[in-house]
This record gives structure tokens, sequence and C-alpha cells, in this order.
């Protein structure tokens, strides 16, 4: 049998050293936490998509910090070789103090790190938490928490002042001790260049291949969730037309049973 050592946030911020990609994808749940050890994915991730995804919300805003704990716990159970993360969900870190807070509740039901969104704005929190042992994930360009304040999903990174921005913000996250950086929605040769002036991996989501490893949400890959995809992502599998196809099979076998002589 392979044994495998268990990656940790520490593992996965020395990949860049070693030259090697970062492949990491969402699950929300046991079985899906298991699919992804079993396929290898370094970096499973409890994000708080699952709240369009698994819980058919409209955005992130509306997932709660219970919702990500009965989630983190359901796929912690799985006892992943990979590192298992988890998204402190909208508004649970405004104050240092709830920072630190959520993230030790996010990290008793089994998170091993948690992300939060944003730039030097959240410095204080991010010192804190990681103050708590707990590693952290940055995420920078468009942060999905912002999506109403935002005015949609809009790209990042295009303008002379949100590049600086970005430049500088990725490097004070860096500097602060986050193990990596989500990049989500930044124009590909800013996130290339962020990727190149810094030492821990960039993992980009919509961020074009200039990244030191990629993020998606596994339902889009997998094409589990039909009813919008990201225009980034290019599905490897299309999980719904299966389960469409196998329950109306399985319907009509119920509803016009073969005739038994
Ligand atoms: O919520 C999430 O799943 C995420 C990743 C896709 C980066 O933030």
């Amino acid at each position: 049998m392979e044994t495998r050592s268990k990656v940790t946030p520490d593992t996965i911020r020395s990949m860049k050293a070693r030259g090697l990609r970062v492949a990491a994808l969402t699950a929300y749940d046991y079985p899906m936490a298991k699919l992804l050890d079993e396929a290898g994915i370094p970096f499973i991730f409890v994000g708080d998509s699952l709240g369009m995804v698994a819980l058919g919300y409209p955005d992130t805003t509306h997932v709660t910090m219970a919702e990500m704990e009965h989630h983190v716990r359901a796929a912690a159970r799985a006892k992943t070789n990979g590192s298992l993360g988890a998204d402190l969900p909208f508004k649970s870190y405004e104050t240092v103090a709830d920072a630190v807070a959520n993230a030790k509740r996010l990290a008793a039901v089994g998170a091993e790190f948690v992300k939060l969104e944003g730039g030097r704005e959240m410095l204080p929190q991010i010192r804190a938490i990681l103050a708590a042992g707990i590693p952290v994930c940055g995420h920078l360009g468009m942060l999905p928490q912002h999506v109403l304040e935002q005015g949609g999903y809009r790209v990042k990174g295009k303008t002379e002042s949100e590049h600086q921005k970005l430049i500088e913000d990725a490097t004070l996250l860096a500097d602060a001790g986050v193990f990596a950086i989500v990049l989500e929605l930044v124009t590909p040769p800013v996130a290339k260049e962020i990727s190149g002036k810094i030492s821990i991996p960039t993992i980009g989501i919509g961020s074009g291949d200039g990244c030191d490893g990629q993020i998606l949400v596994t339902h889009d890959l997998v094409g589990l969730f039909p009813w919008f995809r990201p225009k980034f992502v290019h599905p490897l599998a299309d999980c719904a037309a299966e389960i469409k196809s196998a329950l109306s099979q399985w319907k009509k076998s119920v509803e016009e049973p073969v005739a038994k002589n």
C-alpha cells in the first residue's frame, strides 16, 4: 500500500521552492474530501462557495459560522492526507477578537488552516490568528464576500492603482506569514508578476497560468452545478448529466418493470 506523508500548510508553502505546483479543490463533505484525497489533492478546501453550490444561496455572504463548522466537521471525518482548510465566513473576522475566536472554532472541528479575504486592512487579524498557532491562507483580487459592494465578479488589476495595491498587499501578507495566497480574477500579467515577487505560492482562480498553483470549485470542474459555471472553468466531467441519466433510467425501471415470466 502506498504511504504518503501528511501534507501540512508548511508543506504547501515549501512546494514553490521545490518547483512543485499546487493543485487545490473544494470539498464540503466526507465523500468529496475522500475522493479528492484519493486523487492526491494536497490542498482540500471547505470554501464558503458551499453557500452557492451546496446550500442554494445567491452568494457567499449568507454563509454562517455554524454552517461552516457543520461542513468542516463532515470533511474532516475523511481524515485526509491533504491539508484541509476552511474559509472564515462573511463578517466572522471584522475584529481581531472575532477573527481569533472563529479561527479557533474552525480549527476545533478539523480545519488545519483558515483563509480570509483582504489585504493590508486584514494584517491585525492575520497576525493574531497566526499568533494563536493557526496557519492562514490569504485571498486577494476579487473578494466574493464583497461582491455586493464591488458590484459583481469583476477582474482586478486592470488599473495602475489596483495593480500596485495588489503587489503591495501580496508582499505585506507574505511578510506577515501567510503560507499561500489565493488570487481570484486577477489579470494574468499581474498574477504572474505577484508570483515572481513573493516566495510563497500564489494559487490562482481565473487568474491565468502564471500562478504557482490553481484552485477550483470542484462542482464546476466536474459539472456538478450545471445551472451556473464561471467562464474560466473548463469542466473535465459532466456529473450532473450522469446523475440525471441514472435517475431517469431507475425511474423508468420502477414505472415500467420488465415483465418476468
Ligand atoms: O469559497 C471558495 O471555495 C474559495 C475558493 C474557490 C478560492 O474561496
